[in-house]
């Protein structure tokens, strides 16, 4: 595996060797974890079905739980994708930026039916990561790419995370420091009548209710709106058994934090860990996963947790954390 240290600010990649490699890299089927703005992507060519059986091996993915497909603009979108109206409204508000869109898969895309998991559905993305839409551009390709981690286990925001997990699958990675969004993209499903809430994540509830002018409906909670197939209940699955909502802290636990207002007990706790000081929801949300795997390392296996407003991306930071502290099936 080739770790190629990248400065985000850099424009000039395709007269990098390097990048031209990456690309080859990439024509070939093989594997190369990839900074997005929301996580590290574990990303090989869409379509490839061997690339895309390949990135289900090196995760240990159940087959079934299909991948979002990462293009360089809307036009390249449309070539995977039907886009109706509410689509073109939210990938010109939106795009490039932490939102996936699920919409009717044109017969005549490429992208391997292993990559959509044998749905008439496809799962697309444009992110704002300049590497990889300048990947995407050299080579042609839309990449498939689900979080850099194993199944079930916390994504990687970090290019040393990714390594921990991933290594001897990888030809390349690309690390350019620690991804600023921290959470995976919010995904919306537009293949039934009402706009549905899948996955929430980096981009608010309320920023995409202000673009559509109607209310989300929200997957699982009403019978017009099924769950993702990869919704599993227990993920982002740490070692150390989790308490939500903590109140007051018992001896030894760690303790993860928010804002400065500490609960009671917390100076018995084995390690603190702030998500943030300020009360800030993007800025917790930036460091959840890396507070996640930090509060791990305390000697007791267990973490407790203080409550965290559910506005804004306080959504998607509460979604994980109640998939962390499902019982492990
Ligand atoms: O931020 C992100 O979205 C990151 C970066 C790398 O882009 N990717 C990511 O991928 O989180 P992944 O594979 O970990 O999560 C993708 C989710 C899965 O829960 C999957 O079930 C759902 O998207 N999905 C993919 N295609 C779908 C489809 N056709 N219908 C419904 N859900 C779909
Ligand atoms: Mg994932």
């Amino acid at each position: 595996m080739k770790r190629w240290r990248l400065d985000p600010s850099e424009t000039q990649l395709e007269d990098m060797q390097i990048f031209q490699e990456i690309c080859n890299a990439l024509r070939d089927g093989k594997l190369v974890a990839i900074p997005t703005e929301t996580v590290y992507g574990l990303a090989a060519n869409a379509t490839s079905g061997t690339a895309c059986a390949s990135i289900y091996e090196a995760k240990g993915r159940p087959s079934f739980n299909p991948l979002i497909s990462h293009v360089d603009c809307l036009e390249a979108a449309q070539i995977h994708a039907l886009f109706d109206d509410r689509a073109l409204k939210l990938a010109n508000a939106f795009w490039p930026g932490p939102l996936t869109l699920v919409l009717p898969k044109r017969v005549t895309s490429p992208v391997s039916d292993l990559a959509t998991a044998g749905l008439e559905s496809i799962a697309l993305r444009v992110p704002r990561s300049q590497v990889m839409q300048a990947l995407c551009r050299a080579t042609g390709l839309p990449l498939a790419a689900p979080s850099a981690n194993l199944s079930g286990r916390i994504s990687g925001t970090t290019a040393d995370d990714v390594i921990n997990d991933l290594k001897v699958h990888l030809s390349y990675i690309i690390d350019s420091g620690a991804t600023p969004v921290g959470v995976e993209s919010t995904i919306i499903s537009l293949l039934g009548e009402r706009p549905t809430l899948l996955r929430p994540g980096g981009l608010s509830r309320e920023a995409i209710e202000a673009v559509l002018g109607e209310p989300l409906a929200r997957a699982g909670t009403d019978d017009s709106a099924p769950p993702a197939p990869g919704m599993l209940t227990s993920h982002y699955a740490p070692n150390s058994h989790i308490r939500l909502n903590a109140q007051s802290v018992d001896a030894g636990e760690s303790l993860i934090t928010f804002g400065s207002t500490l609960p009671e007990g917390s100076d018995q706790a084995s390690r603190l860990v702030h998500l943030s000081e300020s009360g800030d929801l993007t800025e917790a949300a930036a460091r959840l996963f890396t507070a996640l795997r930090e509060a791990d390392l305390g000697v007791d296996g267990k973490i407790a947790v203080m409550p965290i407003p559910f506005h804004g991306l306080g959504e998607a930071i509460n979604d994980r954390l109640e998939r962390a502290a499902a019982p492990r099936g």
